[in-house]
């Protein structure tokens, strides 16, 4: 899908920084596209991928470290300019002849640089006094810098916390770190290499994206047919309103209803797909099977894959029924398919995603991914430039295997019933307190424990609800959501008092790591 892609293009080599998606997100909300690579690409790769632009970016690796992670020397060479940070800035120096050796001490955290003047990269920065704070995190420095380049800052622990050649095209490092919100310019950084050391223009709209990528898909896909797993969640709607705009009615969209959704989720999918945007969609009630699979269930993981299993078997019956069928579009994003080195949430190895991984094999389609090149929020962007409605594209995520990990234990229908009144009223709680667009996600988790309660002259021996409202940037770590007292006590009341079976009310207080964010 690269014709879909600008042609003004930053790579960024991934030599084991710690959150390298950081980086990229700060160079696309500049408008202009990066992709991320790891180090090890060969030359011939980078060099049909054509960048106008190369960040070495890393992190805690050492040149002195056992196999350091050395990228192709003739990278180095290629005609555009380089921007080396942290570690990227010791190989630079290293590998063009200069000298990295071991801090005397780690260097870790806020620090004030003095800007030299003169280097396109601080332009505009440092005040009268040259004086920038940075953030920095490294071990190694530059001792002594190769030939043809000059120091373009320098602090009181890192007499080269920035070096730049002096002739040819522009090489310039980094010791600091000016993804992260620690460094306040940073961004200003960034921008400075991009536009004015590059000569970039900020390209990268999300308009201009969907224009490309709807040509995209029609060159693909000809006058083929294509099937959709529709979940109602941000990146399957988008994929099919692009989809649908693409090839129309070539695209089917097939929603299955696996029994474990959200309450009206069906409808709502219903509503905007089938009748505001006449998108075909094949409706599938499914949850007598999916609740047959899961009867007596208690495993996390079993659950997970029984559904993943259940549903590549109703989605291929489908389609089946579609026939001559070609394509298989998913809604695949950016981070799902960085090769990077070591941005690996841990969510990816501690819960097997139910996802419809495996489909395009058995079935022997070519798979459509309009979405493989862009991070969540443009997701979000393209979506309203379809005219997705506010309340879809600003949804939080909804896990595939839905209330069956949100009731601890086995499923049943009354559990359901329970959980999803429940549910119900956190979401309208949360809506009406104005606090959705804070929360990554808010929802209600049915335990498998009863406790005693009163109600009226009346012991009671009910059901507890689980409330878990977090905040986070990806999901990867989030923080348990303090939400205001009276939020708290409308939902508390709210579920004791309407739903059936339910007599207490508790909020999770743990954040992701060490725990997670789903209860299962
Ligand atoms: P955890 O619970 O691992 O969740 O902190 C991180 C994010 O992933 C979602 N999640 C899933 N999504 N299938 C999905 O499609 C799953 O099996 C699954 N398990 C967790 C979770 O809702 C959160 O956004």
């Amino acid at each position: 899908m690269t014709n879909a892609l600008p042609p003004e293009r930053i790579l960024i080599l991934d030599f084991g920084a710690q959150y390298t998606q950081l980086i990229a997100r700060r160079i696309r909300e500049s408008r202009v596209y990066c992709e991320i690579w790891p180090y090890s690409r060969s030359i011939e790769a980078v060099r049909a991928f054509d960048p106008r632009g190369i960040v070495l970016y890393g992190g805690p690796a050492s040149l002195a470290g056992r196999e350091p992670p050395i990228c192709d020397r003739r990278i180095l060479d290629l005609p555009v300019p380089i921007l080396g940070i942290c570690y990227g800035q010791q190989l630079l120096a290293h590998q063009l002849g200069g000298e990295v050796l071991p801090a005397e001490r780690r260097e870790f955290g806020s620090a004030e640089i003095q800007v030299d003047a003169g280097c396109d990269l601080f332009h505009g920065l440092g005040g009268p006094d040259g004086r920038l704070k940075v953030w920095m995190s490294h071990g190694d420095r530059v001792e002594r810098m190769p030939p043809g380049f000059r120091s373009a800052a320098h602090s009181s622990n890192s007499p080269f916390a920035a070096m730049a050649s002096t002739s040819g095209p522009v090489r310039v490092g980094v010791q600091f770190h000016p993804e992260v919100v620690h460094t306040p310019h940073g961004r200003e950084i960034l921008d400075n290499f991009v536009f004015r050391i590059c000569g970039l223009s900020p390209t990268w709209t999300m308009g201009s994206f969907t224009e490309r990528a709807i040509q995209a898909v029609r060159d693909q896909v000809g006058d083929g047919k294509i099937v959709l797993a529709l979940s109602g969640g941000v990146d399957s709607s988008v994929v099919a309103l692009l989809l649908h705009r693409a090839v129309g009615d070539q695209l089917t969209c097939i929603f299955v209803d696996n029994g474990v959704l959200r309450h009206g989720e069906a409808q709502r999918v219903r509503d905007v797909f089938e009748t505001h945007f006449h998108v075909p969609l094949k409706f599938v009630d499914a949850t007598d099977r999916f609740l047959r699979a899961l009867d007596g269930v208690t495993d996390p993981e079993t659950k997970r894959k029984r559904i993943g299993y259940e549903f590549i078997a109703v989605f291929e019956e489908e389609a089946a029924r579609i026939g001559d069928v070609g394509f298989l579009a998913q809604g695949t994003l950016y981070p799902d398919v960085i090769e990077s080195v070591s941005d690996r949430g841990p969510s990816a190895t501690i819960k097997s995603h139910h996802n419809v991984g495996g489909l395009p094999e058995r079935m022997k389609l070519t798979l459509v991914e309009p979405l493989r090149e862009l991070f969540k929020d443009e997701v979000r962007e393209v979506g309203r430039e379809l005219g997705l409605p506010e309340e879809i594209v600003r949804r939080q995520p909804f896990p595939g295997p839905g209330l069956a990990v949100r009731i601890v234990g086995p499923v049943t229908r009354e559990k359901l019933d329970v959980l999803r009144a429940a549910d119900l009223i956190v979401q309208d709680e949360i809506r009406a307190a104005g606090l959705e667009d804070h929360l990554w996600q808010s929802f209600a988790v049915l335990l498998p424990v009863r406790s005693v309660g009163v109600m009226g002259d009346e012991r009671t021996y009910e059901e507890v609800i689980a409330v878990r409202c977090v905040e986070s940037q990806d999901g990867m770590t989030a923080d348990w959501a303090r939400l205001p007292g009276e939020v708290l006590a409308r939902i508390s009341n709210r579920i004791i008092n309407e739903v059936r079976g339910v007599n207490r009310v508790v909020y999770d207080i743990s954040s992701k790591p060490p725990s997670t964010i789903e209860w299962e």
